[in-house]
């Protein structure tokens, strides 16, 4: 029986991302453990909000990216094509890698010549070391960017789809817009006297006037990258952002924009910790009054409602 069903693919489940570690020397001869594939999380910005495509049987794109550099490459393969199927690449273009390529053999060429050349871009903040599997090599490494900083705006416009495919209701930013700052973290690995640079993750933030003569920054986009998540990364971003801004006499506050589930969670938890270590919390009596609230959130340049939020947590803490 033909059914209509077998031409009918979930888009999300079709798309596979592939981080490409590219040995110079490995030529096609692709080790499996120098390639972590997943799909991504969204494609409904892309694809529509029923996330499906038309007209092939089993569809598979395929986006592969150099680890460190994220040059791209896409491709796709699918056993049987209807006439009026849907057009792919066509349709993911506007959110895909200006310089995205459909050549294979070049692909590997650029993804192994980066991986030997590519240093990351922007001036170094700091670093740390995991204690996470397999990261005995690895050292994790923080810069920060703005759009004027040399070869950002090209790293940017290959890092933003990743944006669309895991941060639900990203939107492509402003990259004309010089006010945008970006903190990029990537892991430099030590091997055989090599070093070697992988993408992690970013943040990105906008500054927003703050009456009369100070920023509110606001987070705007956050993103630590599937086989690096739930390893502490995203915590050491979030700190890392927050020890910047309060170093920063011009900042006033931190907010962010459209915080999700999961982002809240890492937010109260390192705030938590933080209020913690200066004793905000010690003598802790309900009611908390107003302006106790106002004064840690202006001490703390968090905003008040999350203050109010940390203040919940720790009454409900010490409940139990
Ligand atoms: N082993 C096991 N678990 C660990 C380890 C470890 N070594 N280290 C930390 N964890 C746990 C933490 O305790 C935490 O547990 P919990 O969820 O039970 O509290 C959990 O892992 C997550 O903490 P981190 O590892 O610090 O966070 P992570 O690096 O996974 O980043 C984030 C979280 C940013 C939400 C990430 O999952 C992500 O990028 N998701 C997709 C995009 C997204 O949702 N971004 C936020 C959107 S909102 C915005 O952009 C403003």
């Amino acid at each position: 029986m033909n059914s209509l069903k077998q031409w009918v693919a979930n888009s999300s489940e079709a798309v596979n991302i592939r981080l490409v570690k590219a040995v110079p020397g490995s030529g096609d001869d692709e080790d499996e453990d120098d390639i972590i594939e997943f799909n991504p999380e969204f494609t409904y910005p892309i694809f529509g909000e029923q996330e499906q495509i038309f007209g092939y049987k089993d569809l598979m794109i395929n986006l592969e990216f150099a680890s460190g550099s994220l040059a791209s490459c896409f491709s796709m393969g699918y056993k049987e094509k209807k006439p009026t199927a849907d057009k792919i690449y066509a349709t993911m273009k506007d959110f895909l890698p200006e310089d995205i390529i459909d050549n294979h053999d070049l692909f590997t060429q650029i993804a192994q010549r980066d991986y030997i050349s590519f240093k990351p871009m922007g001036t170094k903040v700091s670093e740390y070391r995991s204690n996470a599997e397999g990261a005995e090599n690895s050292v994790f490494e923080f810069y920060h960017c703005k759009f004027d900083t040399p070869r950002f705006l090209e790293f940017h416009k290959r890092m933003q789809c990743f944006a669309i495919f895991f941060i639900e209701g990203a939107s492509i930013i402003e990259d004309t817009d010089e006010k945008w700052e970006a903190r990029l973290l990537f892991e430099r690995v030590t091997e055989n006297g090599q070093e070697t640079y992988n993408f992690v993750g970013y943040s990105n933030m906008y500054p927003y006037f703050y009456y009369p003569d100070q920023i509110r920054m606001r987070i705007s986009q956050f993103l630590i990258m599937p086989p690096y998540q739930k390893q502490g990364h995203g915590s050491r971003l979030y700190q890392s952002l927050y020890n910047d801004f309060c170093s920063r006499k011009e900042i006033r506050e931190m907010t962010v924009e459209d915080p999700n589930e999961e982002f809240s969670d890492l937010r109260d938890k390192n705030d938590m910790k933080h209020l913690d270590a200066k004793g905000v919390f010690n003598d802790l009596q309900a009611p908390i009054k107003k302006d106790r609230i106002e004064q840690v959130a202006a001490t703390y340049k968090l905003t008040k409602r999350q203050v109010a939020r940390c203040f919940e947590l720790a009454l409900l803490r010490k409940l139990d």
